[in-house]
């Protein structure tokens, strides 16, 4: 039994986690704010005897008695409602919350595994994006925020990795979805499943033409377990590499929700990407891992969270 602390851990993404690492029958620290998440996502775990909730902010140094083996840093608004939202809580998360993670794994000699995610690629002109790619981000500009904090984390990663030989992990997490995500996330599939199952309009940034690959929840926890076993600090995309259209994406919520929604198309919103696909060759040779989840699979273990969220019947 492994003794794990997870950053985020009442997220979307971290919820799982603490779920799959209490499963594998690890002791689990979850630490959060609640800045973004929710305590519904981690209610049913409280009773687990091996899980432990600590409400704290990682901007502040944490101290933690017994001893670490790994940390998951997860903590930070993901989705771009959030962190336009909150840009400096998302910067100070990035930078002084990164820094205490690190300062918690060296003070541990744990292994900790880092959240960074697509957006360091900005707007790609790259296709699909590998990981030697150095990215085309607009610092200044409302996404900067968060594309800022994530390279910042990776280049603090790194520091630490080389000053203190800290065994340090980086993913860089495409788009993914799945239960425990909010109605309200913003993001384009809970976006999409909400309003189709409320029959409402979709609203669809531009034309729908821009791309975005889509990763089911559960594929992308069995790539972080893998990558935190390895010991390799380069980053390492996760995602699902099926590429589609936003349109598509909606198109194809409608027809599993056999909604009456109307398809509406709204102003794009600045710096919003063009495409999106992760090419992970190298999660494939250094892991073994690629996601193994259509869309329509997903979507289906994902639709009655929704429906059970907005009470609507089965
Ligand atoms: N979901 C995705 O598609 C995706 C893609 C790329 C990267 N990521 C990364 O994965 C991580 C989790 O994303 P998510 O989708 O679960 O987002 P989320 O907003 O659901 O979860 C983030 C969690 O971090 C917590 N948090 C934020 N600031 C904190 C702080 N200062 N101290 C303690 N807790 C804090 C929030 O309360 C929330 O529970 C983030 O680091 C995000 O950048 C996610």
């Amino acid at each position: 039994m492994k003794t794990i602390l997870i950053t985020g851990g009442a997220g979307f993404l971290g919820s799982h986690l603490c779920r799959y690492f209490l499963e594998k029958n690890n002791k689990v620290f979850c630490v959060d704010n609640f800045l973004t998440g929710n305590n519904s996502n981690i209610e049913d775990l409280n009773t687990h005897p091996q899980f432990h909730f600590i409400h704290h902010n990682m901007c502040h140094p944490l101290y933690i008695g017994e001893k670490l083996d790994a940390i998951l840093h997860f903590a930070s608004p993901a989705s771009p409602i959030d962190y336009q939202k909150v840009p400096i809580p998302t910067l100070k998360v990035g930078a002084l919350g990164t820094h205490n993670a690190l300062g918690l794994a060296r003070a541990h000699n744990a292994s900790i595994l880092l959240a960074s995610t697509s957006e360091v690629y900005g707007d790609p002109q790259i296709h699909p994006q590998k990981e030697d790619y150095w990215g085309h981000v607009n610092p200044i500009g409302p996404r900067g925020c968060y594309d800022e904090a994530k390279r910042f984390l990776e280049a603090l990663t790194f520091a630490y990795h080389r000053t203190h030989k800290l065994k340090t992990s980086i993913v860089r997490i495409f788009n993914t979805y799945g239960p425990n995500m909010r109605l309200q996330d913003g993001r384009a599939v809970p976006n999409f499943i909400s309003q189709a199952l409320e029959n409402k309009d979709m609203t669809i940034h531009g034309d729908g033409s821009q791309t975005r690959s889509f990763c089911y929840v559960l594929d992308l926890v069995e790539g972080i377990a893998k990558a935190l076993e390895v010991n390799q600090p380069d980053p390492i995309n996760l995602g699902n590499p099926q590429e589609m259209t936003v349109l598509q994406c909606a198109q194809k919520i409608i027809e599993a929700t056999l909604s009456h929604s109307k398809i509406v198309f709204e102003k794009r919103p600045v710096d919003d990407p063009n495409v999106r696909r992760p090419d992970i060759t190298r999660a494939k040779e250094i892991l073994g891992w690629k996601p193994t989840t259509t869309l329509s699979e997903g979507l289906k273990k994902t639709i009655p969270y929704f429906k059970k969220v907005l009470s609507i019947s089965e």
